[in-house]
């Protein structure tokens, strides 16, 4: 083989491995194009198989939302219930009270317009929908305070929607459940 020859082999082996890269690279773009569509279309058509609702309008009528009901229970289980409502421009309880140690169930929705609810220092970020709950369960691990903003435009007084999550030692906790059955902060 004279090294003309040699060169012209190189050639076409590289311009083979080259088209073959460039093939599956394509195949993995519209792979990975079609998982997102589908799982966005999948998500989009397919209702959730545990929808909760609560007619905005009747929360502070009846039901689990009532003034009465908010703030934290405890479960004869140990665990800890919280209930929520987010509504323009505040949270209702404002400071929610936890125990450390446990595993808190929060629930939450809005009385009016779409807001948003993140507690800083936790992976609770979710959408307070009207007429759906919204249910997140975190556990905090030390006593302090989390900041608890509206991450959802709402409305003008958005920049002012402020809540927060006062976590207090779980013997203290029990203490103030003993005597009341809802808790917030201000108790
Ligand atoms: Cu409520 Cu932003």
């Amino acid at each position: 083989m004279t090294s003309q020859e040699l060169h012209d082999e190189g050639e076409r082996v590289a311009a083979r491995i080259e088209r073959r890269w460039l093939t599956l690279s394509i195949a993995i773009v519209v792979a990975l194009a079609a998982m997102a569509a589908f799982a966005g279309i999948h998500q989009a058509t397919m209702p959730q198989a545990r929808v909760e609702t609560a007619d905005p309008s009747r929360l502070h009528l009846a039901g689990e939302f009532i003034e009465s009901n908010l703030g934290s229970a405890l479960e004869p289980d140990g665990s800890v219930t919280v209930r929520a409502i987010g509504q323009q421009y505040s949270f209702t309880p404002a400071c929610l009270l936890v125990p450390t140690g446990t595993l808190v169930t929060l629930r939450a929705t809005s009385a009016d317009v779409v807001h948003g609810l993140i507690v800083e220092g936790t992976n609770i970020n979710t959408m307070l929908v009207p007429g759906y709950v919204s249910v997140l369960t975190a556990r905090f691990e030390k006593p302090g305070d989390h900041l608890m903003p509206c991450q959802e435009f709402c409305g003008v007084g958005h920049e002012g929607m402020w809540g927060k999550v006062k976590v207090i030692d779980r013997a203290d906790f029990l203490a103030r459940a003993a005597e009341r059955r809802r808790l917030a902060c201000v108790d």
